[in-house]
C-alpha cells in the first residue's frame, strides 16, 4: 500500500450496522475534515482526469458532488451533477436502476453533455455498481464518450466491477482503495 492509500484509509471510519443491521458503513467525513487527506484525494483523482483525457466530470449525488467538484476545479474541466430524480429544473435525461429492494432514478441536464465530451464519473464508493452503471447509460444516451469511472473505494466483495464492465466497454474503472 502506498503512503497516500494509507493516509486515505486511515481517515475512513467503519460504522457497524448502519444504515441497517449487518451493513458496515464507510464514513468519509473524517477524510473531508482533514485538509491533507482531502487534498491528496483531490490530487489523485485529478491525475486520473489527466491520464484518461477526460474533458468533463460527472459527479453522482450526493457524495460524488463533494469529491468531484474540487477535482474539476483542480483539473480545469467542467463539472456536471447527476442528481436523484426530480431535482434538476431543465430538460433532463432520466435513468432508472435496480436496488436491492425496489429501484431508483437519476437525471442529468440533457444540455450538459454532448458528442464532444469525454466524461469521467466520480463517486466515493462503488458497491453493487448500480448507480455508476446508470450514470454511464446516461452519458452514452447523450452521445458523449466515457473516459472512465473513478472512485475512492471499491467494495470488492459486491463485485460492482463485473456489473459495470459492459457499460464501461473497455474504459477504465479506477479505485484508489479496494476494500
Ligand atoms: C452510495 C454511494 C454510491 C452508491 C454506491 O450513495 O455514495 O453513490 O451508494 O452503491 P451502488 O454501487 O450499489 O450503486 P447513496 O445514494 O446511498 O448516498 P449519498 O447520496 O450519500 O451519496
Ligand atoms: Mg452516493
Amino acid at each position: 500500500m502506498t503512503g497516500i492509500q494509507e493516509l486515505l484509509l486511515s481517515r475512513i471510519r467503519d460504522v457497524a450496522d448502519y444504515p441497517e443491521p449487518g451493513v458496515m458503513f464507510k464514513d468519509i467525513t473524517p477524510l473531508l475534515a482533514d485538509p491533507a487527506a482531502f487534498t491528496a484525494l483531490t490530487d489523485a483523482l485529478a491525475g486520473i482526469v489527466e491520464r484518461t483525457g477526460a474533458t468533463k466530470i460527472v459527479g453522482l449525488e450526493a457524495r460524488g458532488f463533494i469529491l468531484g467538484a474540487p477535482v474539476a476545479v483542480r483539473a480545469g474541466v467542467g463539472f456536471i451533477p447527476v442528481r436523484k430524480a426530480g431535482k434538476l429544473p431543465g430538460a433532463t435525461l432520466r435513468q432508472s436502476y435496480d436496488l436491492e429492494y425496489g429501484s431508483a432514478e437519476i437525471e442529468v441536464h440533457a444540455e450538459d453533455l454532448s458528442t464532444q465530451d469525454r466524461v469521467l464519473v466520480i463517486d466515493d464508493v462503488l458497491a453493487t455498481g448500480g448507480t455508476a452503471e446508470a450514470s454511464l447509460q446516461l452519458i452514452r444516451r447523450a452521445g458523449a464518450q466515457v473516459a472512465g469511472v473513478a472512485v475512492l473505494m471499491e467494495l470488492a466483495f459486491l463485485d460492482g466491477r463485473s456489473r459495470l464492465a459492459p457499460a464501461l466497454d473497455g474504459a477504465p474503472l479506477e479505485a484508489l482503495l479496494v476494500v
